[in-house]
């Protein structure tokens, strides 16, 4: 809109003698990232009024919540009894007592009426015979405070839920008055004083940049699975939000726990959906041992993920593994009726056919614990505000900034997220920071102008990239530290692996110097962004490792043979990681688990051993 973009080129500072030439553009609110929470919270701040932008670096439907596959937890009690208390306890229980109990009760009594907006919204879930939304079991939940049977609780459209979510929620963006500005790669934060201003980003089409002001950014970019070697997750998830927050300053929380969603198509990495297990499907090792009854005797293969991704690993470890190399385990779906194979699992069906050339109305699928979800990310509290500790405060708001989402840590997910509570966690907490946002910003308010310099740090970091003249390519150091963060930070770890891994990952880090990007231009520039990506990617993993080495205890998905137990006298608190851009050092600290609740309805849920 012309009102909010100065198209002439406010500026053209000359970073090492190349001119950039800048297009400004002022928003009350702009949002980077559209995936699920990132339009919902497009919706809800675009409703209240604000005007609003949205960018993204692929179109929005190409954003990754369109491979969740599952469903969204919700406890509508459509297909059984179920209440939300059941679903925070299971949820507390299953992120070891690493999440924060105000924000689970926030996400867990949201989540009905959230579904229903999705609901009312147009997303097709598939429906029981009384036509009401269908809902299966996932791992973890369960009804009666652990005590009763599987919950029925994870809202499906068949095995594309984030597929159908992901369309409905950008058909709901199109309907007001957001603009979206699509590959637009998103460079860094714009920090003034403490206060987050805007955004710097690389058009990718013309490779124009553009300055954009707001009263409120909200970062909704993702997790950044890419980097390991074999993840469910896109090319395109690389965390750049999470990388912008710690070059401004600011610290990740919990990055340490990263999630190995048990069933990744051996050698393929794409995601056999747990909902396949929900309906029935079952594991075994080489003897044909259902070896799950062993490691979970009441929920067996619906057991949290940390769980089966353990047992998994001890099984292949001591040998029971199948396949020539023993390296893997078989998930079975040959007993299912081929009708609920059709209607409830076709997506990965045909994923099994494809990637792995098994039918699986014939054969077991080859699986192994594959990199899937970041418990970790940018601290906020349940509005979406990212906060920080300063001084005697932990939870001190960083003005002008909120994260959602993958990028986010609410701490919803603690130290192990259960499966399905991603997608209702998007849209929950997509909603609060729209609410949140309608009551910070003021519609059309005046925003002080930019500091000319506002863009130069974006800038030169881009420009260095651009004419990086090393000897290692992007794709070669990409592949190191995916190679470190596989064999040193993956479902077990010891002091050994991490400290040697710590090593490795700071050497790539080092190396980054050294990168060779072969293609100047500005348009179309994959060597460039894959280099920019590389940079967020790296100083992620970085942190994961450091943050891994210094939790000497095992809870949820950090699981240290060398401190087999849980510490909740020493460790029941978040980390905080930062980094020292420049000098290359990572700083780390602690701030304390909210373990009170939000409201007197639902009491503390008191830390016990995690037994399924
Ligand atoms: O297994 C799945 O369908 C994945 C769901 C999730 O990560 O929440």
């Amino acid at each position: 809109m012309a009102s909010n973009t100065k198209s002439n080129g406010s500026a053209a500072p000359a970073i090492n003698g190349a001119a950039y030439p800048i297009t400004d553009h002022s928003y009350d609110v702009i949002v980077v990232g559209a995936g699920g929470a990132g339009l919902r919270a497009t919706v809800g701040c675009s409703k209240a009024g604000l005007r609003t932008a949205c960018i993204s670096k692929v179109f929005p439907t190409r954003s990754h919540t369109v491979a969740a596959q599952g469903g969204v937890a919700a406890s509508l009690a459509n297909m059984g009894p179920d209440n939300w208390k059941w679903h925070m306890y299971d949820t507390v229980k299953g992120s070891d007592w690493l999440g924060d109990q105000d924000s689970i009760e926030y996400l867990c009594r949201n989540a009905p009426a959230a579904v229903y907006e999705l609901e009312h919204w147009g997303v097709p879930f598939s429906r029981t015979e009384d036509g009401r939304i269908y809902q299966r079991p996932f791992g973890g939940m369960t009804t009666e405070f652990g005590n009763g049977p599987p919950a029925l609780r994870t809202c499906a459209a068949a095995d594309r839920t984030g597929h159908a979510m992901l369309h409905t929620l950008y058909g709901q963006a199109l309907r007001h008055e957001t603009e979206f500005f699509i590959e637009y790669f998103a460079i860094d934060i714009i920090m003034e004083d403490g206060r987050c201003r805007g955004v710097v980003c690389l058009k990718l089409d013309d490779g124009t940049i553009h300055r954009f002001r707001a009263q409120l950014v909200i970062l909704a970019t993702g997790g950044y699975g890419r980097a390991y070697f074999s993840a469910t997750s896109a090319h395109t998830c690389t965390g750049d939000g999470n990388a912008m927050v710690l070059r401004a300053g600011l610290p990740l929380q919990d990055m340490e726990f990263v999630q190995f969603h048990p069933t990744g198509i051996y050698g393929a990495g794409c995601l056999i959906t747990e909902g396949s297990r929900g309906e029935g499907g079952y594991l075994t090792n080489s003897e044909g041992e259902r070896f799950m009854e062993r490691y979970a005797p009441s929920v067996k293969d619906l057991a949290p993920r940390d769980i089966v991704s353990r047992s998994m690993t001890v099984e292949i470890r001591e040998g029971r593994g199948v396949g020539k190399g023993k390296d893997h385990i078989h998930l079975h779906l040959e007993h299912l009726d081929p009708k609920v194979l059709h209607e409830r699992l076709p997506g990965i069906s045909e994923s099994a056919k494809i990637f792995a050339g098994v039918d699986v109305t014939k054969a077991p699928i080859p699986v192994i614990p594959t990199a899937h979800y970041n418990m970790g990310g940018i601290p906020t509290n349940f509005h979406g505000e990212v906060v920080i500790k300063k001084g005697r405060n932990p939870d001190q708001v960083v003005p002008g900034l909120m994260a959602i989402g993958e990028a986010a840590c609410v701490s919803v997910h603690g130290a192990n997220r259960l499966g399905s509570n991603s997608l209702i966690d998007l849209v929950v907490f997509g909603r609060a920071a729209g609410l949140r946002a309608a009551e910070l910003v003021t519609a059309g308010a005046k925003q002080a102008e930019l500091p000319a310099s506002s863009a130069d740090l974006a800038l030169s970091r881009l420009d260095g990239f651009r004419h990086a003249k090393g000897d290692i390519s992007t794709a070669e150091l990409r592949l190191r530290m995916q190679t470190v963060m596989q064999n040193n930070c993956a479902v077990y770890r010891t002091g050994a692996t991490l400290d040697e891994g710590s090593k490795l990952i700071q050497e790539v880090w080092s190396a980054k110097d050294r990168i060779s990007v072969t293609d100047r231009s500005l348009i179309w520039n994959s060597d460039l962004v894959e280099t920019l990506e590389f940079d967020n990617l790296i100083v992620q993993a970085v942190v994961t490792m450091i943050g891994a080495a210094n939790r000497t205890e095992s809870r949820g998905a950090h699981a240290r043979e060398d401190y087999p137990e849980r510490d909740d006298v020493k460790w029941m608190k978040h980390t905080l990681a930062s980094i020292d851009a420049n000098a290359r050092t990572v700083a780390i600290d602690y701030r304390p688990v909210h373990s009170q609740t939000m409201t007197n309805e639902m009491h503390s849920i008191e830390p016990k051993k995690r037994v399924y």
